[in-house]
């Protein structure tokens, strides 16, 4: 099969880079860096990116680019034909989990537009305003859909024209308004308590639930486990060295995280916030900073802070849609546009349950009642397809490697594109990781996941 794929490593990078480097960085990071410890918890997320991420990343990027086709397509010809359900797993995780991201990238849309171009920064009670703000769906619906057109749009565009080149001029502009961020937020009074806090670890802060949280957060950022990685690395040469480029994914999903908490720690610290408020933590915490800086600086910060936000946001929703796309193409030889049309259409439609959980409509807001609370459809759809469908797919992953494609293939395919490979110390870190340390810890993540979500019983 002849795929056009991208045109050069840095194009590859770059997507696999902006598919990464999302939500979970700037939205999610932080507040859960806040929420368990603060450079306790960096410390741990770092150790969890080194030995689980970028081995899990090369494997599935390895997968891809060895079956050349969508995540249903690999397992299947890459194993057998009930592999193949694991694949549909992966795009069926994708989908759903765009549904629900796509709401949160549209209330970062609102906001960008709301404190640039509106007098959100001038509502008196700021905090409050959030909860009313996602309540109210008018808007909402807008914004959401509206975002989910401008992804369309890319995809639709193809892997070079869209993706590879909305991610060579986004990455960029991402990195540019972070520093300046950043330089703004160090120069504030008390900017130090919060880089302290995020810099100077108390190890006694380290639990389990401290490592349970980090592995999580690491397959969410780093686009883990759902086949969006299968997906764009089917999509590359075999020219490539896999090993490198995954390293650069890793490092600057890492860094665009670490460069966030250190934006926004000083920010919560200097207006002697909390930074243990959990999933507001960017939504309420912030625009009230914003709001005290004066209206002028307010809208200039608080504007680039959000379009930040859309701009790595956008990247990622890009990643998800390629999923079924790239599926409905290869699978059906459907026309891209047409594919892309119908499955954003989708998407947004199974979105709207999402949508109207935060207080629009009862039945969805208080759809179940687990873990001792009630969530919504909102809260299901992560917990679900985030929580638990990513370290599922990774552990089931690591299986398929071991047991299925063997190990002597991902040898081969990690040969093309690299010589050295099985002479080389990668190959003995990656086999002990992917042979006996992943499938452990992942398959102990998964049951723990699942028994204390579903079935009540607190492990830790
Ligand atoms: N990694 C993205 C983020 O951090 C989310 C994502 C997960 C995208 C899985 C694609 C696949 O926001």
């Amino acid at each position: 099969m002849n795929r056009v794929g991208f045109s050069s490593r840095i194009g590859f990078v770059a997507a696999a880079a902006g598919s990464a480097v999302g939500l979970g960085n700037i939205w999610r990071f932080p507040y859960e860096t806040g929420q368990h410890g603060g450079a306790a918890f960096l410390v741990v997320y770092l150790i969890c990116i080194i030995i689980i991420g970028y081995p899990v990343m090369v494997g599935e990027i390895s997968l891809g680019r060895s079956a050349q086709a969508n995540p249903y397509r690999a397992y299947r010809s890459l194993g057998t034909k009930n592999w193949g359900l694991l694949g549909i797993w992966g795009i069926i995780c994708g989908i759903m989990f765009l549904s629900a991201y796509n709401v949160v990238a549209g209330w970062a849309f609102g906001y960008f537009l709301q404190i640039s171009f509106g007098d959100l920064l001038s509502t008196s009670d700021l905090p409050g305003k959030f909860g009313t703000y996602i309540a109210d769906i008018s808007d909402n619906f807008f914004y959401s859909l509206g975002f989910m057109v401008l992804t369309a749009i890319i995809v639709a565009g193809g892997i070079k024209k869209g993706i590879e080149t909305a991610s060579k001029i986004l990455m960029p502009l991402l990195f540019l308004l972070l520093i300046g961020l950043i330089a703004y937020s160090l120069t504030l009074e008390n900017a130090m308590e919060g880089v302290r806090f995020y810099l100077i670890p108390d190890f006694s802060l380290i639990n389990v639930r401290t490592i349970y949280s980090a592995l999580g957060q690491a397959f969410f950022s780093l686009s883990l486990g759902m086949g969006a990685l299968i997906t764009y690395g089917s999509y590359i040469s075999k020219k490539e060295n896999i090993g490198n480029s995954a390293g650069m994914v890793v490092f600057t999903d890492t860094m665009v995280a670490f460069l966030a908490g250190l934006m926004i720690f000083p920010l919560v610290f200097s207006q002697g916030q909390t930074p243990t408020q959990g999933p507001g933590l960017v939504f309420v915490a912030l625009p009230g900073i914003f709001a005290q800086m004066g209206l002028i600086t307010g809208k200039i910060v608080g504007g680039a802070f959000f379009l930040l936000l859309c701009f790595a946001a956008l990247t990622s929703t890009i990643s998800l849609l390629e999923i079924p796309t790239t599926y409905l193409v290869d699978e059906k030889r459907w026309p891209r546009l047409r594919v892309v049309i119908l499955s954003a259409t989708v998407i947004f439609l199974v979105s709207l349950p999402s949508m109207l959980s935060h207080g629009a409509i009862d039945f969805f807001t208080r759809f179940l009642h687990y873990e001792g609370v009630d969530k919504s459809f909102f809260d299901l759809v992560f917990d679900v397809f985030s929580d638990v469908g990513l370290p599922l797919g990774g552990f089931l992953m690591m299986i398929f490697i071991n047991k299925k494609w063997g190990m002597k293939s991902f040898d081969e395919e990690m040969t093309q594109g690299n010589s050295n490979f099985v002479t080389g110390i990668l190959k003995t870190f990656l086999h002990f990781m992917i042979i006996w340390v992943n499938p452990v810890l992942l398959g102990i993540m998964v049951v723990v996941t699942v028994l204390q979500k579903f079935f009540g019983i607190i492990i830790f």
